[in-house]
């Protein structure tokens, strides 16, 4: 069991090897691989740093690089590197995309996201399936490159992409991990705790962007960290606004623009309401919902007395409420 982990771990690390190695020296890789990161703004360090590669448009390139340096088949099925069609017949799992490793804390590569370069290709990301070495809900996707910063800063940026994560590197901002567009499990909330208890989300500006984004924090509240939120322009990521910015005036912005989660929440609910009441009330409840998820009692009263002043209604109303809700979940 030990062994095959282990053999699983070095055909990732061979094939990672040879996705770099392709992108930098054959034809392929340097026009279509090479040519992409570079339009997309990522400097050569920065392509080193995240180990950022290409895989050849080719059924079994990869299958035959290993194989003729001693690496099995049963090894790179096990890697999750090939797929296999009806009648059973194995192939490489990624053709024609360029390749972002997926590291573990220590730096060991555990799968890949693989980016098709087509407009509209299909799946935008093709991910590694789930093996031995890799269990999706746990991984979180920068923790290697960045938990030195997280210490540091005693704070991390949370971004939904792959690309997200390598922009504001490259821009100097180091603290930052990515979901992979999903929300959090526990597993990856313990990890981040590791290193810090501050965690700032970057939303999407689209109203359904938003509203997915809110109920995700939900699971980081109830973990006992403290969250804040900077909501992006319509229609940006964080990669797409660093990069349209540049690293300083991003960094302004996000300082400008953070705001605690709750009082976000608060306001934004608040307007939606209007001055409609049985609105009102419904919203009052939802963030009620997710001042419940904080462990720390103090923390919850403070936030009652800001939502309070938010909503134009008394505190120990506001305190009611909080304790049925309370007494229901029991
Ligand atoms: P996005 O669609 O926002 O992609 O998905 P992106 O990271 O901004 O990539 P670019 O800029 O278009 O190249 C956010 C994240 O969701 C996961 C990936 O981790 C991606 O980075 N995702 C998205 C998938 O796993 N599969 C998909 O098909 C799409
Ligand atoms: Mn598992
Ligand atoms: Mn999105
Ligand atoms: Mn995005
Ligand atoms: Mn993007």
């Amino acid at each position: 069991k030990h062994k095959r982990r282990e053999s699983i771990f070095l055909t990732m690390n061979f094939a990672k090897d040879y996705f770099m190695r392709i992108m930098q020296t054959s034809d392929e890789g340097k026009s279509l691989g090479l040519g992409y990161f570079k339009n997309r703004g990522f400097n050569g360090d920065t392509i080193n740093k995240f180990e950022l590669g290409y895989s050849l448009d080719s059924w079994d390139s990869l299958e035959k690089e290993a194989t003729g340096k001693g690496y099995t088949v049963e090894s790179l099925n096990l890697a999750g590197l090939q797929s296999e069609n009806d009648k059973g017949r194995k192939y490489d799992r990624f053709r024609g995309r360029v390749m972002f490793p997926i590291h573990d804390l220590s730096g060991r590569v555990i799968a890949f996201g693989a980016r098709t370069l087509k407009k509209d290709g299909k799946p935008k990301y093709l991910n590694s399936p789930e093996t031995e070495i890799y269990h999706k809900s746990d991984a979180l996707y920068g923790i290697f490159h960045s938990k030195d910063a997280l210490r540091v800063k005693d704070r991390c940026y949370l971004v939904e992409g792959y690309t997200d994560v390598i922009s504001l590197h490259q821009a100097g901002i180091e603290n930052v991990v990515a979901s992979s567009g999903t929300a959090l499990t526990e597993g990856q909330i313990k990890q981040i705790k590791r290193f810090t208890n501050n965690v700032t989300a970057l939303f999407d500006g689209d109203a359904a962007g938003l509203k997915a984004a809110i109920r995700g924090v939900d699971m980081l509240l109830e973990q006992g960290l403290n969250v804040r939120v900077v909501r992006l322009p319509d229609g940006e990521d964080p990669d797409s606004l660093c990069a349209s910015l540049g690293g300083e005036k991003f960094s302004e912005f996000l300082k400008q623009e953070e705001t605690d989660f709750i009082l976000f929440a608060a306001r934004l609910y608040n307007d939606e309401a209007k001055n409609d009441p049985i609105k009102k009330g419904e919203k009052i409840r939802e963030v009620l919902m997710s001042i419940v998820k904080i462990p720390d009692t103090i923390q919850q009263e403070i936030f009652l007395k800001e939502c309070a002043e938010v909503f134009q209604i008394s505190v120990e109303g506001l305190a009611k409420s909080l304790q049925e809700i309370k007494q229901k979940e029991i």
